[in-house]
């Protein structure tokens, strides 16, 4: 018989209170503007994974909608992943088009500059009419670029204040060694949702709402008769960053459809992923708990790693306003062997798909209500930790009290 976690993690943190919050940050057009410059600007941001641009030459464009730029993601000549400003020095176009592919050069539609795999000017149509051109000095505009694990990272500072290495911390130590490479077969549902970028994270953080909002998705999956509330197996603050292990119910009994994808694809879908025999790197299940399902790991500020033993995927939120965000949810399987698996798959992403949903659904009239202004505090519960803690860093930055 397992036992549901007790009320006891924010005492963990004696720098966290347990009492209630402000609502300004959620909603306050100034503060958001704050949270570009401060936050969002010097961080590193997850663009992809390695395995799009494994071939000399393959690239990818990865449009940032928070500071509205295009990047062309590629792998040079040297082996090096580069991140460059998909913009022409010429006079400006858009140098590629297409939205990934593999080119010997990038070459500009406009007026044909033409740049190697490394950035470099390499050709010029009617060069003579540059008297002082100095090609040497002319490339595509390059950005900071460093991989983790095989996800691709750029940073839109010249020098960034901390490494990748460092700003992913002990919470990016703690994972490494997970195949994330094997995870081949992508899928990504994407779209703009009417809410701040924080109650999107936020909204894969808590299972306080399962039992509730999903009750007829996922209830059953992270809460059951040992676990009536939903209460999660733990939660680790790790610099900036957090980890929110989930509770799985071991008693579930999968219904008739869902109870075929689940024999094929074991440990795929949210409903089943610690049933896999993936051996665990450290900060995966960290206390190693049985009734562990999957981890939602958060890389402060926007990018969620939600984590099973036979999958993960990946939300990415892109702030575009203090009231509408980018929501990008990546899922990475590993390519299935038989019909039947990727029945199971299939089944897992629509599962996947509905649930989510129905958080996105709930975040649009939260926000619309907190920016009444009349909402003026909430209240974390103890296993809404991640949340709170996100509310504390978030603090930290703008220099202003929870
Ligand atoms: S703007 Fe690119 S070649 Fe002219
Ligand atoms: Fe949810």
């Amino acid at each position: 018989m397992s036992q549901a976690t007790p009320v006891n993690l924010t005492a963990r943190y004696p720098d966290l209170d347990n009492g209630p919050v402000r609502t300004d940050i959620y909603w306050q057009p100034e503060i958001f503007d704050q949270e570009i410059e401060r936050i969002f600007r010097p961080t590193w941001h997850c663009v992809g994974r390695e395995e799009e641009v494994a071939q000399t030459g393959e690239f990818f464009v990865k449009e940032l909608p928070t500071f509205e730029l295009s990047v062309i993601v590629v792998r040079s000549e040297d082996g090096a992943v580069r991140a460059f400003l998909n913009a022409c020095p010429h006079r400006g176009n858009q140098v590629e088009l297409t939205a990934c592919g593999r080119r010997s050069a990038f070459t500009c539609k406009f007026h044909a500059w033409s740049y190697d795999l490394e950035g470099r000017l390499k050709s010029v149509p009617d060069e003579a009419g540059f008297p002082t051109l100095d090609k040497a000095a002319i490339g595509l505009t390059e950005f900071p670029c460093d991989t983790w694990q095989g996800f691709i990272f750029v940073n839109l500072e010249d020098n960034p204040a901390a490494s990748l290495a460092d700003y992913l911390g002990e919470q990016g130590a703690d994972l490494e060694g997970y195949p994330f490479d094997q995870g081949t077969a992508r899928f990504q549902f994407a779209g703009e949702v009417e809410t701040n970028w924080k109650f999107l994270v936020d909204s894969f953080c808590e299972t306080y709402h399962v039992p509730f909002l999903h009750r007829r998705t996922i209830h059953s999956t992270m809460a059951g008769p040992d676990n009536p509330h939903g209460r999660v197996v733990d939660v680790r603050l790790k610099g900036d960053h957090r980890t929110t292990s989930v509770w799985g119910n071991r008693a579930y009994e999968p219904k008739s459809v869902q109870g075929m994808a689940l024999t094929h694809t074991p440990g795929v879908s949210i409903t089943s992923a610690g049933a896999d025999t993936v051996e665990l790197p450290r900060g995966l299940n960290q206390t190693r708990s049985p009734n562990w399902s999957i981890d939602v790991t958060v890389f402060f500020p926007g990018f969620v790693c939600v984590i099973g033993a036979g999958m993960y995927f990946t939300h990415q939120m892109w702030p575009l306003a203090a009231n509408r965000t980018r929501w990008e949810m990546t899922g990475y399987l590993r390519p299935a062997g038989s019909a039947a698996e990727r029945f199971g798959q299939e089944h897992a992403m629509v599962e996947l798909r509905d649930a989510v949903l129905e958080d996105a659904n709930t975040l649009e009239r939260m926000q619309r209500n907190v920016a009444t202004g009349l909402i003026r505090h909430f209240h974390f519960h103890d296993h809404e930790l991640s949340l709170r803690y996100q509310h504390y860093t978030v603090c930290k930055y703008l220099g202003i009290q929870p």
